[in-house]
C-alpha cells in the first residue's frame, strides 16, 4: 500500500470507529458536515414531549442540543462503537446531564430491555452494520409499538464517487433500503430524497444527495 492508499484507509478506518485525537477531530468534521443529516433524521422522527429517544452512532453529540429543544421532557440515550465519541459526547452534552445517558456497547447487542424507545435514530451508520437484518431485529425489540426510526445515509452514487469509501463501508441505494426494511419487520413508511452543499475534503464544495428513512414498529 502507498501512502496515499494509506491515508485513504485510515480515513476510512476513523469514519467507522473514531480513535485518539486524530479521531476526535473526525468527530468535529463529522459534526459539521452531516448536522443536515442528523437534523433531518430528527425531524422525520416528530418528537414529542417525554420520548424515550435512543440514536445509534451518535460521533462527538454536539447535535444533542438542537435534539433537547424539540419538546420537553425527553430523555435521550446515545450508544455508540467508539470510546473517543463516548467520552466526547459526554463532555459535549454536559449541559443536559440529568436528561442524557451514553453507553459504550459492542455494535450488536443493544443493553436496554424490550418496548422501551418511542423514538430511535440513526445517521451514517447503516454502511458499517455487519448483519444489517439482525440489527433490525435488534432496533425493532428495542422500540415500543407505535414507535418510529429514522435512517438518514447517504445515496450509494454518491458513497462511489468518495476515493476513502473501500470495504469497511456497505453502500445503500434508495431501493437497497427498501428491499432491507422489507425484509425486517419493520413497516416501511417513507423514504424521502434529499440534497445539499457540503465541502468535499479537497475544499471544493459538491452536492450530497442522502435519504431519511422512516420505519414503523
Ligand atoms: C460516520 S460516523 C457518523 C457520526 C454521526 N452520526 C454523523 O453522522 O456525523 C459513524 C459513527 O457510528 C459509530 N458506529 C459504527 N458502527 C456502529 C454500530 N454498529 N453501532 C453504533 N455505532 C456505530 C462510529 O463509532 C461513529 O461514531
Amino acid at each position: 500500500m502507498n501512502i496515499e492508499e494509506e491515508k485513504l484507509s485510515e480515513i476510512e478506518a476513523q469514519l467507522f470507529c473514531p480513535k485518539g485525537e486524530k479521531g476526535i477531530e473526525m468527530g468535529e468534521a463529522m459534526h459539521a458536515t452531516n448536522i443536515g443529516m442528523t437534523l433531518a433524521a430528527i425531524n422525520a422522527l416528530e418528537i414529542y414531549d417525554e420520548c424515550n429517544i435512543l440514536e445509534i452512532g451518535h460521533g462527538n453529540g454536539k447535535h444533542v442540543g438542537n435534539l433537547m429543544h424539540e419538546a420537553n421532557g425527553l430523555r435521550y440515550f446515545g450508544i455508540d462503537i467508539s470510546e473517543s465519541m463516548h467520552n466526547e459526547a459526554i463532555k459535549n452534552a454536559l449541559p443536559f446531564k440529568d436528561q442524557v445517558s451514553f453507553c459504550l456497547y459492542n455494535g450488536v447487542n443493544m443493553p436496554f430491555e424490550a418496548n422501551f424507545f418511542n423514538k430511535i435514530f440513526t445517521v451514517n451508520t447503516v454502511y458499517f452494520w455487519k448483519n444489517p437484518q439482525e440489527f433490525l431485529e435488534e432496533v425493532y425489540r428495542v422500540l415500543k409499538p407505535g414507535g418510529h426510526f429514522s435512517i438518514s445515509f447517504a445515496d450509494k452514487t454518491f458513497m462511489q464517487q468518495l476515493p476513502f469509501v473501500k470495504e469497511l463501508f456497505a453502500l445503500y441505494s434508495a431501493d437497497d433500503m427498501e428491499v432491507l426494511a422489507l425484509g425486517s419487520p419493520f413497516k416501511l413508511l417513507k423514504i424521502d430524497q434529499k440534497e445539499e452543499k457540503v465541502t468535499s475534503k479537497a475544499g471544493e464544495e459538491i452536492t450530497r444527495i442522502y435519504h431519511v428513512a422512516l420505519l414503523g414498529k
